[in-house]
């Protein structure tokens, strides 16, 4: 075979590309021929690229795996699946079969909850903006609300009056944990005593009964001692609140935060490493329980992981199209998906496998999305073979929030499948077309029709009523 002419360059060797464990998996050339046992190429076959796949057995075993972390420890654990984390129905429905309640934060949250059938009771209604509609309706309905913000108190007052009987209501601290920076614009703050306001005020009106706690300290958090603060700190505050007004707390809600195994952009060595296992963190929480509950006392444990259960079941398939030689010696290669589709790119760096075994050098080289806008990159540096047009990557773990903020900007959303347990695929999402993005859009009557005003260059110019008068040439 001819290889194909490029012209010879001079790479500097860039320290950081190898690490003291050898080549790191990040940067390694591995080959992907399948996910669950379906070949890419026929994914991509049938279903085009880019495309997203999840991986039903890896959803379902994950869940499992960290429910069982947490339910061998503690008599009285639920999940609340984080459903900004995920909201794809399918992806909700496997993870309420397997026993999770929803955890909302919006309006379009909760109604996406009960339209899925998750009734009031099984919902857990989080975040800052709770309209007073949204809040009546899930009052009403019997969800659990917890409080963000002493406007929103005062608002849920109002429905109590309306509905005319007390409201039973969570409250969302924040706390120093050892987490900076603190997550402190959510929820009332535990260490300067608003919080505690916040309750006194709850138990002089007598409009609205506190029954549970609610915090969650971020994302991606690397230390499970943060956790056996957090639940010391709201074990604490749950008995003084009993003590002082009386107020049973029956939830205490963690939060989630706990990490995938995405790699965070910064860092140095693989999240192999860096990445404690769950147990870790279901060992520091339910210890921290048993160490600060009164001897009897087992409050139901609210947690809320997102990331953890479902960003590895996700993979985005794309395809290269074309590669060109920067200013600056490094390969580019252009991808089919880009930022539009991976919100996440920001902050981590995927693993990225190839669906080829690809011979020759491996180089540092970019790798961009398909839109025209310089910020689309993909993955800034990373040592790859060279790659033939329409080679495949297969960029993991991408299942955590990219398929709910990713934007439709420029292209279309691809479809989102399901590999089932026994290799089937369903498409759970589909691929988007010029109806989708015209759906909702209006053209005013007075702007049509629609013609431009403008003829365009290359048509002829209107005739003049009177031809100026030409010069004539001379010709010598
Ligand atoms: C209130 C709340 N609960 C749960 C989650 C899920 O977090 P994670 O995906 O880090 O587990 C979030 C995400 O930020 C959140 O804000």
């Amino acid at each position: 075979m001819k290889m194909k002419y490029e012209k010879p360059v001079i790479l500097k060797s860039k320290t950081g590309m190898m690490n003291p464990l050898g080549n790191d998996p990040v940067y390694a050339n591995k080959a992907r021929t399948e996910i669950d046992g379906v070949s890419i190429e026929d994914l991509v076959g049938e279903y085009g690229s880019p495309v997203f796949v999840f991986s039903e057995t890896g959803i379902r075993q994950r869940y499992r795996d960290i429910y069982k972390a947490f339910s061998t420890r503690y008599p009285n654990v639920t999940f609340g699946w984080s459903y900004k984390t995920n909201y794809l129905p399918a992806v909700c429905a496997i993870l309420h079969q397997e026993g999770a309640i929803a955890e909302v934060v919006s309006e379009m949250e909760y109604d996406k909850a009960r339209k899925l059938g998750m009734p009031g009771p099984a919902i857990i209604f989080n975040g800052p903006h709770k309209t007073v509609a949204a809040l009546e309706k899930a009052v009403s309905e019997g969800a659990m609300v917890n409080i963000d913000h002493l406007d929103e108190l005062y608002d849920l007052e109002k429905v109590a009056d309306k509905i005319g009987r007390p409201v039973k209501v969570g409250l969302r601290l924040n706390m120093d944990t050892g987490i900076y920076p603190q997550w402190s614009r959510f929820g009332l703050n535990l260490e300067s005593g608003q919080a505690m306001d916040a309750v006194r005020r709850m138990a002089h009106t007598g409009k609205l009964i506190l029954n549970g706690l609610h915090c969650h300290i971020g994302t991606y958090i690397l230390s499970p001692d943060a956790y056996a603060v957090e639940v010391q700190k709201m074990v604490s505050f749950a008995y003084k609140v009993e003590d002082r007004f009386g107020f049973k707390i029956e939830y205490l809600d963690i939060g989630g935060g706990f990490p995938s195994k995405s790699r965070l952009k910064e860092t140095y060595h693989s999240p192999d490493l860096t990445v404690p296992p769950v147990d870790e963190y279901a060992q520091k929480i339910t210890e921290a329980l048993y160490e600060n509950l009164r001897p009897g006392d087992f409050p139901r444990l609210f947690i809320e992981s997102g990331r953890a259960i479902i960003d590895e079941t996700g993979y985005l398939i794309t395809s290269i199209f074309a590669s060109k030689r920067l200013p600056d010696g490094r390969k580019a290669y252009l991808a089919d998906a880009g930022i539009n589709l991976l919100y996440t790119s920001f902050w981590y760096k995927y693993n990225l496998e190839i669906d080829r075994v690809a011979q020759g050098m491996s180089e540092p080289s970019v790798i961009y999305g398909p839109m025209c806008m310089n910020i689309d990159v993909v993955q800034e540096e990373t040592l790859l073979p060279p790659l033939e047009n329409g080679t495949r990557l297969i960029l993991s773990p991408v299942g955590a929030y990219n398929v709910t903020q990713w934007m439709q900007f420029i292209e279309y959303r691809p479809n989102v499948l399901l590999i089932d347990e026994n290799g089937g695929v369903d498409i759970i999402r589909e691929a988007e077309d010029l109806s989708d993005i015209e759906l909702r859009e209006r053209i005013p009557e007075r702007l049509k029709p629609i013609f431009p005003r403008v003829y365009p260059r290359t048509s002829a110019p209107p005739v003049r009523a009177d031809p100026p008068p030409y010069r004539k040439l001379r010709v010598a």
